[in-house]
């Protein structure tokens, strides 16, 4: 693996929209964000990802922008862009911008434009087609946000455009060059402002299998997912490659993409050397257990599923390339609540899954929140979920039957609304988030779980958060914990997960017993040192360590 700048770095999501308000309109902005520079730095972040603050009509949260190159009023202005990319670098932390560019809003001026004219110009930046002789849709795709991907175009009775995601969000055409030339426009212009890279959303889906045609059904509405219609698709690598020479590779810059669902043999040309990406998101353990059929019928993880899922992705990455590993993301429930058995979330689980996905070989990510344990939240009612996609998943669990209460419990768990929650900043009234009201309900646990209560306590996850960020930069370890191999111990056993980070002067054990009850287990060598613990004491011999409920160790072998 050739070496690049940003290996070793710790990365960090925040969610713009919740992170924190400075204006006190319930809306977290980009002068909040900026005013939380110096936190991000003390925790050890050193790369930040915004998700989408561009000007948009938020039908998708932002991503459905209107307007590529200018800030939506409710996060700020350019200006505040500005300052936020020169006081980051000023810190030498990085901003990377969320690179939406499989479908714009409906209320982008392309949009608008192809609706006016649909054989114009702006027409050809879409997919737009007339119903099949039978006078059917196109074809039978299901929107991710449920519903057939096809709507009328406005103004036109016989016209359909796509759009894979939510109506508001038209795919936008990849075939064409002229499309493909202002997106490359755009992100040179964004580079060119100083940004450290993308996030790209999405991007497995600007490849479509053409023409148009039916899959076989997955459900008893008639339509099919587009994951048959993905499965099939080849040919994404001359977009891939074409946007990397055209626009990361001139700026050295970093970019990390959503890559589901991606073919092993192809992981060297996503995040090979000269890959299309610099890194791209382990999502194993984040679809594990999805069923078809709607989030209702998802089965959950277990700890000894979660760890499979994770080692099969560091087995399959090898040295190829730097993978990026979550616990969760703004799409996605709280890790901490997915990964931890009911009824077993605490600050000592917590630290534990922090410290079993935090020193995995590839880039760390947080996601905002994370670092002082979040949890998911509790609805009482679908009237209080504004996440389209949880509402999405109600109605199709609703149709199957399920009571309003039962629907409600079922779906709540993948909410995307659980990671959208007001950062909790302090015990105050919305937990510091605004001084309005917040756009959208904060987790009433804030009272426990926050910020100003974790500061300043050395044993609160917070802390553990910032002890893992230093042992991964400590010079004595950063080269091991970096390049060095993973190598997984005790793997067959139950409720273990243990591995060995390995370079050629060293050996470092990560182990974490992931279940209540204590266990005994063997060590691989005497330990030297211990790097961390999250507990105050340890139970060891030459061979054996005794491990409580959800110990975690880190040590130097
Ligand atoms: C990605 C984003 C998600 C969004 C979708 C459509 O999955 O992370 O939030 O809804 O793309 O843009
Ligand atoms: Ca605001």
């Amino acid at each position: 693996m050739n070496r690049k700048w940003w290996h070793g770095k710790v990365a960090y999501q925040v969610y713009p929209k919740s992170f924190c308000d400075s204006n006190g309109d319930g809306i977290g902005d980009l002068k909040g964000i900026i005013s939380k520079l110096d936190y991000l730095k003390d925790l050890g972040v050193d790369i930040i990802w915004l998700s989408p603050c561009y000007v948009s009509p938020l039908a998708d949260q932002g991503y459905d922008i209107a307007d590529y190159y200018n800030i939506d009023p409710r996060f700020g202005t350019m200006a505040d862009m500005e300052t936020l990319i020169a006081e980051a670098k000023k810190r030498d932390i990085g901003i990377l911008m969320d690179l939406v560019v499989n479908h714009c809003s409906d209320e982008h001026e392309w949009f608008k434009k192809a609706c006016a004219d649909p054989d114009g110009r702006c027409g050809k930046f879409f997919y737009i087609e007339k119903r099949r002789p039978d006078g059917s849709l196109p074809c039978n795709w299901r929107s991710c946000f449920g519903g057939p991907v096809w709507d009328k175009l406005p103004g036109h009775d016989d016209l359909y455009y796509l759009h894979t995601f939510h109506k508001k969000q038209p795919d936008l055409n990849w075939e064409n060059p002229e499309l493909r030339e202002e997106v490359y426009k755009m992100m040179n212009w964004w580079l060119d402002k100083g940004l450290a890279g993308f996030r790209i959303d999405a991007i497995i889906n600007i490849k479509k299998v053409l023409p148009f045609k039916d899959y076989p059904a997955d459900r008893s509405d008639g339509l099919s997912s587009t994951a048959s219609m993905l499965k099939e698709q080849t040919g994404i690598g001359a977009f891939l490659g074409e946007m990397r020479d055209r626009t990361f590779k001139p700026h050295n810059s970093f970019s990390v993409g959503e890559v589901f669902d991606e073919k092993p043999e192809e992981i060297p040309e996503f995040i090979g050397d000269n890959g299309y990406f610099s890194s791209m998101f382990d999502f194993s353990e984040t679809v594990f257990g999805r069923s078809p059929l709607g989030s209702y019928a998802d089965s959950g993880i277990t700890p000894d599923d979660y760890k499979r899922c994770v080692f099969q992705t560091q087995w399959q990455i090898g040295d190829i390339g730097m993978i990026s590993n979550i616990i969760e993301n703004h799409d996605e429930s709280r890790g901490v609540s997915r990964y931890i058995p009911e009824g077993d979330v605490t600050p000592t689980s917590k630290k534990m899954l922090a410290a079993l996905y935090f020193l995995l070989k590839g880039l760390p990510w947080i996601y905002q929140g994370q670092e002082i344990g979040m949890e998911n939240i509790s609805f009482d009612s679908i009237d209080e979920v504004d996440d389209i996609s949880t509402i999405d998943s109600y109605r199709v669990a609703r149709a199957a039957g399920l009571s309003e209460k039962e629907a409600l419990r079922a779906v709540e768990k993948s909410s995307r609304d659980n990671a959208r929650t007001p950062f909790q900043w302090d015990g105050s009234e919305n937990a510091g988030f605004t001084t309005g009201k917040p756009w959208l309900r904060v987790n009433p646990n804030y009272t426990e779980i926050n910020l100003a209560d974790q500061k300043d306590d050395p044993d609160s996850v917070f802390n553990f958060y910032r002890q893992l960020t230093r042992l991964r930069k400590n010079p004595d370890y950063q080269e091991t914990l970096t390049y060095g191999r993973l190598v997984p111990y005790l793997e067959d056993r139950h409720n273990v997960m243990a591995y060995l980070r390995q370079s050629e002067s060293q050996s470092i054990l990560v182990m974490g017993n992931f279940q209540k009850e204590p266990q005994i287990l063997p060590l691989p060598s005497v330990p030297k040192k211990i790097l961390l613990n999250n507990l105050h004491d340890l139970k060891l011999d030459s061979e054996n360590v005794t491990l409580d409920g959800y110990q975690v160790i880190v040590a130097e072998l």
